[in-house]
């Protein structure tokens, strides 16, 4: 079943979305070359709770942390821990918090001093792109294939793949509602996309092949080829004036 969100709904999601964005801006300037990972968890946690929020990933089926941090080949879910950044590094954020009982969940994608390659630069730029493809896409009154349609096809025009084990997903008083938001998909198909729908988009992009795999931790994602891969994230809510992105400042 997917729920639809209330007004008063969306006043709490926007406060989650402000919480998350405040403190992935946070992590994006602390991080830097020589920093352990899990120096962006100790500050993510500390960020989240100064603004009246929870860390929705700890716990969260045993995850360990409060953000995922994932480098290079690692697609999502990376565990922040003794791993050591270094430059040209590139760093997924991942981040998720409860406020007043709503989540807001978001991630992006940046290359510590610059990226090792211009396809490398691509990706990171193609990847975000193709966010916002999804997110322009996400009207009342389309399918939800239509969302997933234009993330792929932004993707796959610039000869990237679509990581398909991993999906996008409603998002409210849990994170992970109905209904999934695959990264790939057909124009016209799913469901209609109705007023009141809050839905996380959130496109992982592999420079090499589509196929991952989770290593012995349970939870990193890597590329199987062990090419470069990117990810971005909003959460948006839609009603019949467009989408509005949540976890964007504004
Ligand atoms: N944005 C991710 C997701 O929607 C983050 C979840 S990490 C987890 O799945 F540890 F909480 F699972
Ligand atoms: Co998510």
């Amino acid at each position: 079943m997917i729920e639809l969100k209330s007004e008063r709904d969306r006043e709490k999601m926007r406060r989650a979305g402000r919480v998350v964005a405040e403190v992935l801006e946070i992590l994006k300037t602390s991080v830097h070359p020589g920093m352990q990972t899990r120096e962006l968890d100790v500050i993510a946690e500390r960020e989240i709770r100064a603004r009246g929020g929870t860390p929705v990933f700890k716990g969260y089926q045993g995850y360990p942390a409060s953000v995922c941090v994932s480098v290079n080949q690692q697609v999502v879910h990376g565990i922040p821990g003794s791993l050591t950044l270094k430059a040209q590094d590139l760093v997924s954020l991942d981040l998720g918090a409860t406020v007043e009982g709503f989540v807001g969940d978001a991630a992006l994608s940046l290359f510590l001093e610059g990226a090792p390659s211009a396809r490398a630069a691509e990706l990171l730029e193609v990847t975000e792109a193709a966010l916002w493809a999804g997110i322009k896409a996400a009207k009342v009154g389309a399918h939800l294939g239509d969302v997933s349609a234009a993330v792929q096809n932004t993707i796959e025009s610039h000869k990237f793949s679509v990581v398909r084990d991993f999906v996008g997903h409603g998002v409210g008083r849990a994170m992970h509602e109905e209904p999934q938001v695959p990264n790939y998909g057909t124009a016209g198909r799913g469901i209609l996309l109705r007023a009141g729908l809050a839905i996380a988009i959130e496109p992982m992009v592999n420079l090499g092949g589509f196929e991952v795999e989770v290593l012995d931790d349970e939870w990193t994602v890597v590329t199987r080829d062990g090419s470069l891969s990117c990810h971005f994230e909003h959460t948006i809510f839609l009603d019949e004036n467009g989408p509005e992105v949540l976890t964007q400042l504004r």
